[in-house]
């Protein structure tokens, strides 16, 4: 039988959780964070170039998930 692909539509809600993602300035780390947002979590960025986690956010912003996405 086969097995259906997977999806981050499959993903449960994480809404109660806190979600701190690491490298989430580009790529896996950056679309981990904004999936985990779309889904609820409250998401801590943990980045090492602040003006780059900073832009990150307010691609966030723009996409109404500032309340639950902040940078450290
Ligand atoms: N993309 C894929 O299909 C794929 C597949 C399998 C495995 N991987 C692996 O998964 C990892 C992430 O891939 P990606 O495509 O998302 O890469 P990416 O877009 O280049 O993102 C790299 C992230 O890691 C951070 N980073 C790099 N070096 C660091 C260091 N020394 N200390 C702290 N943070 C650091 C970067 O931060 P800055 O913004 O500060 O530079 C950035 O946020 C890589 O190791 C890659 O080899 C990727």
């Amino acid at each position: 039988m086969a097995s259906k692909p997977w999806s981050a539509e499959g993903i449960p809600t994480q809404k109660g959780r806190v979600s701190v993602v690491t490298a989430s300035t580009s790529g896996i780390g950056k679309e981990t964070a904004r999936v985990l947002a779309q889904k609820q979590s409250k998401v801590v960025l943990a980045v090492r170039n602040v003006s780059k986690g900073e832009k990150s956010q307010r691609k966030f912003e723009q996409k109404c998930l500032e309340k639950r996405v902040q940078r450290c």
